[in-house]
């Protein structure tokens, strides 16, 4: 069997370009060369989302999403964390060989109380024991499957060790490597998409083109990069360019050269370079707009693509629990 890459994604906000070419086509790459398994990772989410309705919005937006983008859930088994029950059960086995003290150093947790500290209030104000324990349920999800490879950006690499620490601790007790102890897959070169202010595009920074508007917002956005102000006639830097940087990951190399030239030999103002910035954007997007919208249109068929998706993943899952509840002498 080939190694098993796995990966959960968060459905909380709105997918953008950055999302689209730092973890959307690193990952639909890697379900080219590994046995893949992706996930909407819902029960994470409810740490934030509260509602109802943008919660299931949200799963919906990201499952159409990725779907448009080009996974093939023939071939990659694409399911919904919620729908895979035997999570839970793991998640609280994991409880077990899962010391507080590794949670009290989770960043995320860690980041949480320093903020409530820092504006003086109470260290676990607002902290749900979601937010405390997100490791131990995200090293469920990653154990259960037997993942070689967590794709993930570097904010997640601490969450994936501290997986491997606990199936080391559990295979350790049992004297048996009964949990495959994984690991993160951070792509180096992982592409860092400015944002139309030039900080990293992030839905923090309210920075974002969104990989689903319309025609006509994409322009507006697009029109709104920050520029200098240097005139027509001069020419100018690409590389301290946002309208430049963004191109590079729409455009064949040919075109970017072409380009470049045109920066350097001045002639070519802001207006006429986002211009192109946005021909080359909109020629990208537009087939997977048109696929998004198609699935949109039609979210039973996003829900039975996750519900086959998941019976696939409860059979490997049920395998896991199956082997673990013998070793802990509960069958
Ligand atoms: N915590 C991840 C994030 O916020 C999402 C996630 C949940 C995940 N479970 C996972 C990622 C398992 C990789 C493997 O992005």
């Amino acid at each position: 069997m080939g190694k098993i890459s796995l990966t959960g994604i968060k459905p909380t906000g709105m997918l953008h370009i950055g999302n689209y070419f730092g973890a959307i086509k690193p990952a639909l790459e890697l379900a080219a060369l590994y046995d893949a398994r992706y996930f909407i990772a819902d029960y994470h989410a409810l740490n934030q989302v509260k509602d109802a309705a943008e919660l299931r919005n949200a799963i919906r937006h990201i499952a159409a999403g990725w779907l448009a983008s080009g996974l093939d859930p023939q071939k990659v088994i694409f399911y919904r964390q919620s729908l895979v029950p035997e999570t839970f059960e793991l998640s609280t086995m994991l409880m077990a060989f899962t010391s507080k003290g590794l949670m009290n150093r989770a960043h995320a947790y860690k980041a949480a109380v320093s903020a409530n500290t820092a504006r003086g209030e109470d260290a676990d104000a607002g902290i749900n024991m979601g937010l405390f324990t997100y490791p131990v349920l995200m090293a469920a999800d990653i154990l259960l499957f037997d993942a070689d490879f967590v794709p993930v950006g570097r904010d997640q690499t601490q969450h994936v060790e501290m997986a491997r620490d606990i199936a080391e601790t559990l295979n350790h007790n049992y004297h048996e490597t009964l949990l495959v102890p994984p690991q993160a897959f951070v792509q180096e070169n992982a592409a860092i998409v400015p944002g139309i202010d030039g900080r990293k595009m992030s839905k923090s920074y309210g920075n974002v083109i969104p990989l689903f508007s319309t025609e006509k917002e994409l322009r507006k956005l697009i029109m709104r990069i920050v520029t200098n102000s240097q005139g027509v006639d001069e020419p100018k830097d690409p590389d301290s360019s946002q309208i430049f940087l963004i191109y590079r990951y729409f455009a064949a190399p040919d075109e970017v050269k072409t380009f470049e030239g045109r920066y350097r030999a001045g002639g070519m103002g802001w207006g006429d370079a986002k211009e192109e910035l946005f021909r080359v954007v909109n020629r990208e997007l537009s087939p997977i707009r048109a696929r998004y919208e198609a699935l949109m249109a039609e979210p039973a068929q996003i829900d039975r693509i996750l519900a086959e998706g998941s019976e696939k993943a409860r059979f490997i899952a049920a395998r896991t629990i199956r082997r673990l509840r013998k070793a802990a002498g509960m069958s």
